[in-house]
């Protein structure tokens, strides 16, 4: 995978203020669930995918100067400007590039499902986990956009989800990470599903409408949605009458055996 294949790369204009809302939606939970591991003081973590940083720096904090955080990217561009004595930036492919071992905690947030090779990636990041050591995996399962009360926003959905499956997105992924785990070994494995109802207009919905933004072009190619249902779909977006469910972020937790 090159910088070039990701679909929603850091170039766009909208990427930045995409990924803030998605800190904004996120970390709370993600923070949560990582602490619920026992993350202190001390640790050696890795994120993969780390995007803005937000969870590297938090980390970073939790670690302290005994601590030590890796924030690794395939375009590090909103890495670059964290700083912090124990956090580095690498920039690196998940697929292919050396991840480093020994880690207390790898953690990586919405990004396998991204990755044609995901259940390779999988068990790379569990190999580099050391022996008592932590994943955490945090990944999209969509099952509950279809179920709506508007017409519109199903077929929308219905739609969008196709476009992603023709070219290789698996946002049905959320389900399929602690099966793989399991297989490949590790214990412990824990899963919790987050499902935000966002309301229309809300920073939820205006992560999604940004989203839609940077991929219009070909999702409209696909021709599954037509213009007029774009807009039909997108005003209830941003109509803040309109409370829907969005996809259910999925957290799957697991320790290698010691
Ligand atoms: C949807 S964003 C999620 C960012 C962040 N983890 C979050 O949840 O806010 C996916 C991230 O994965 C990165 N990425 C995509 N493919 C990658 C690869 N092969 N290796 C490393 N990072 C990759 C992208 O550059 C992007 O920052």
């Amino acid at each position: 995978m090159s910088m070039t294949d990701y679909i929603l790369p850091h170039s766009d204009p909208l990427e930045d203020d995409r990924l803030m809302l998605m800190s904004k939606m996120l970390d709370p939970y993600t923070r949560f669930r990582i602490s619920q591991l026992g993350l202190g003081a001390g640790w050696k973590c890795l994120e993969v995918g780390a995007g803005n940083g937000t969870i590297s720096q938090w980390l970073a904090d939790r670690v302290g100067p005994t601590g030590h955080v890796t924030a690794a990217d395939i375009d590090t561009r909103f890495l670059d400007r964290l700083a912090r004595p124990n956090l580095d930036i690498r920039q690196l492919d998940v697929v292919k590039d050396p991840l480093g071992d020994a880690y207390d905690l790898v953690c990586a947030r919405a990004i396998l499902h991204h990755i044609p090779e995901r259940l390779d990636v999988m068990a790379r990041l569990a190999a580099a986990v050391k022996p008592g050591g932590f994943i955490l995996l945090e990944e999209p399962d969509f099952h509950p956009v279809l179920d709506t009360d508007s017409p519109a926003v199903r077929d929308f959905w219905r739609g969008f989800l196709a476009w992603a499956a023709n070219c290789g997105i698996d946002y049905f992924v959320g389900r399929r990470v602690a099966p793989t785990l399991s297989k490949i070994g590790m214990a412990d494995i824990d899963v919790h599903g987050e499902t935000i109802m966002f309301q229309g207009g809300s920073a939820s919905a205006r992560y999604w409408t940004l989203t839609f933004a940077e991929l219009r072009e070909p999702i409209l190619a696909l021709g599954l949605i037509t213009p007029t249902l774009w807009n039909e779909a997108l005003a209830l977006f941003d109509n803040p009458e309109f409370w829907s469910w969005q996809n259910c972020f999925v957290v799957t937790t697991a320790r290698k055996p010691a």
